[in-house]
């Protein structure tokens, strides 16, 4: 995808690079970031002029709004190195459409287009040497937007932050997940902000993801609001089934993310010849096909995730062992292949994903 700005964003240089302090071979999710940053501050009705400054910290008033009222949103998408040494930012478009829809839910402004994808494609191409090359690895980017008016009182903010930080790293899970169907407490409900990447969500799923922890799981498999009966998504992911020869995963509404890697993973798997369906999945179905064994595979979906099989699903209190992979790979393992492989060029990009930086 080409596009042509001329959108000016001034950059202020950092004296120091921080690059020599990472561990390549151990790059946690999250741990490093790289030298700049970009910011854009919305006052007076409008977007000010964005600029590129050394990574740093925000000086924040005790009563900024985002701190109190969780008035935030966020983006995640990755940055990976091309086989001919271009880089290529995932289906950015995809992004902002979804920051719009959450931006919309959460009454904050939302930048341009322009903004959005000229601010990542000069903070990556300042950012070019932090692209890891290695299997499973990228740069991270996370634009994000946060209330910074200053007050106590419980309102919409008049002024906010829009800002990029990028981060480089590896694969989030280690090891293939161990989910918990949780049925006693819900992420989303009709008419909330599941379907925005708001920050209260994810604040909002700690405890009933720590007590999954403490149960000896990795992360929760929601299910729906209103009976507790529907698989929703994982707490990082969506989710996917291999349910007899179909590919299953749960419709989007209005409490699931609709996440850029669920929505390629659908579009591939049809275009492997594989059967694939967007329907509700009951605990029930879900209990009776890990019984009767026609569950054959389940993995979850994610910018950070990218694909990560699960390995156990826990429902009520039973733990349920999956097959794994065994001799022949899996089809979530065959996916994340051609996914890679249209992410670093070395298969054509015919759903014309690929947003080339340099
Ligand atoms: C992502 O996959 O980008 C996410 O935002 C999930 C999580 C790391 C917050």
């Amino acid at each position: 995808m080409e596009t042509i700005s001329t959108l000016y964003i001034p950059v202020n240089r950092a004296y120091h690079s921080r690059i020599s302090e990472v561990d390549w071979d151990n790059l946690d999710f999250g741990k490093y970031t790289t030298d700049h940053m970009l910011i854009c501050d919305y006052a007076d009705h409008g977007w000010q002029a964005p600029q590129i400054i050394p990574f740093g910290n925000f000086s924040l008033s005790p009563t900024t709004l985002a701190l109190h009222y969780g008035q935030t949103i966020f983006e995640g998408l990755k940055a990976f190195r091309m086989e001919d040494g271009s880089i290529n930012i995932f289906r950015p478009q995809k992004n902002y459409d979804r920051m719009l829809l959450s931006a919309e839910r959460l009454c904050m402004p939302m930048v341009s287009m322009e903004l959005f994808l000229e601010g990542l494609r000069r903070l990556v191409e300042l950012e070019k040497d932090w692209v890891p090359g290695q299997k499973d690895s990228s740069l991270y980017l996370r634009p994000f937007i946060i209330a910074t008016e200053t007050k106590l009182r419980v309102k919409v903010s008049d002024n906010y932050r829009f800002a990029i930080v990028a981060s480089p790293t590896g694969a989030y899970y280690q090891q293939p997940v161990r989910v918990k169907v949780e049925t006693d407490f819900v992420r989303a409900a009709h008419g909330g902000t599941g379907y925005a990447k708001c920050g209260g969500n994810y604040g909002a799923s700690f405890y009933p993801a720590q007590r999954a922890k403490e149960q000896g799981y990795d992360q929760v498999l929601w299910t729906d609001g209103r009976e507790n009966k529907y698989i929703e998504e994982s707490g990082t992911m969506n989710v996917f089934f291999l349910l007899g020869d179909q590919l299953v995963t749960p419709p989007l509404s209005d409490s699931i993310l609709d996440g850029v890697t669920r929505d390629s993973l659908i579009a591939l798997a049809d275009r492997e010849g594989i059967k694939v369906a967007e329907r509700p999945v009951s605990v029930e179905e879900l209990e009776h096909a890990l019984e009767s064994k026609t569950l054959h595979e389940a993995f979850g979906a994610g910018t950070a995730a990218v694909i990560s099989p699960i390995s156990v699903i826990g429902i009520r209190g039973k733990d349920y062992m999956l097959p794994g992979e065994g001799l022949r790979p899996g089809i979530g393992s065959r996916l994340k292949e051609v996914l890679e492989k249209i992410r670093c060029g070395r298969e054509a990009d015919v759903f014309s994903w690929n947003f080339i930086v340099k």
